[in-house]
């Protein structure tokens, strides 16, 4: 994680939500580097635990795998937290959970548009991503998450993004940036309550529900190998497969790279009923 942050400016509101752990102070940047790089340049600070960077626009945005993560000034919700969570919450396959989770709850109250996660970081809407995801831990824990809400289909055309999504680009209409932002924050709240408790089940389950892939055929890619089969079980304790010879695998999330959903006549062939 990089924690010599380069802000551009200080911040310029300052919010107080009513929340229980995240988002109780949240401080808004015009103009930022990276809010991740915020994040990590306050984790020095125990009691910075729950904060919550926003910025307006992001002049050196990250996203995985060493990318760019490119938004227009105003168009998106880039948001930062900053967390000590317990060890065994710092897990990145629960907190990627969480975070999609509550960005699928936002994304459906806010459009009533039908996300899905894609494993393991990717929100997307109607095949398009609407959400990135980045988790960077050092001496706290840094969960970055960018929404975009109102570029247009061309603005993502004209920089090369084309499956890419917004709310507004798929839901044909504008919303407040901010309150999105807002509407994050809680249900990222809510979740993290309960996970603090020891209750991680409805996170689970929800999980399950947004990923969309129990009970479908999957192609499970891992460092080492790739696997085909039914997907029987998902859960932080492993993906259970059951190949086309019956052979039952199960696999630790951390190995677990990509899953992606096989097409119908994949299935056919994987299972000896080719069409023709
Ligand atoms: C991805 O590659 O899909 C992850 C993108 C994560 C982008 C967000 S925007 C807010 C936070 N600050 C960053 O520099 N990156 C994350």
């Amino acid at each position: 994680m990089r924690n010599k942050s380069k802000s551009l400016s200080a911040p310029c509101q300052e919010w107080r939500l009513p929340t229980r752990h995240l988002g109780r102070r949240v401080l808004v940047y015009k103009r930022v580097d990276s809010t991740n790089n915020i994040a990590a340049a306050l984790a020095d600070d125990p009691t910075n635990d729950g904060l919550a960077i926003l910025a307006d626009q992001q002049t050196a945005g990250r996203g995985q795998h060493g990318r760019r993560w490119h938004c227009p000034q105003g168009a998106g919700v880039l948001l930062s937290v900053l967390l000590f969570p317990p060890a065994e919450l710092r897990r990145p396959v629960l907190l990627a959970a969480w975070a999609a989770v509550a960005v699928c709850d936002t994304v459906r109250q806010t459009t009533g548009l039908p996300p899905r996660i894609k494993w393991p970081n990717d929100v997307l809407v109607h095949g398009r991503k609407v959400c990135g995801i980045l988790i960077e831990q050092s001496r706290g824990t840094v969960v970055g998450i960018g929404l975009n809400v109102k570029q247009s289909a061309e603005t993502f055309a004209a920089a090369g993004l084309p499956l890419a999504g917004s709310l507004q680009s798929l839901a044909g209409q504008t919303w407040n940036r901010d309150a999105v932002a807002r509407l994050l924050l809680s249900r990222l709240d809510a979740e993290y309550t309960r996970l603090l408790q020891g209750d991680h089940a409805p996170l689970q389950s929800a999980w399950c529900r947004d990923s969309g892939l129990l009970g479908q055929w999957v192609t499970v890619q891992c460092h080492d190998a790739t696997h085909c089969g039914r997907l029987e079980v998902l859960s932080w304790d492993g993906l259970e497969l059951v190949c086309a010879d019956g052979d039952r695998l199960c696999l630790l999330p951390e190995r677990v790279q990509h899953v992606v959903p096989l097409a119908a006549e994949e299935v056919n062939a994987l299972r000896g009923h080719a069409q023709p």
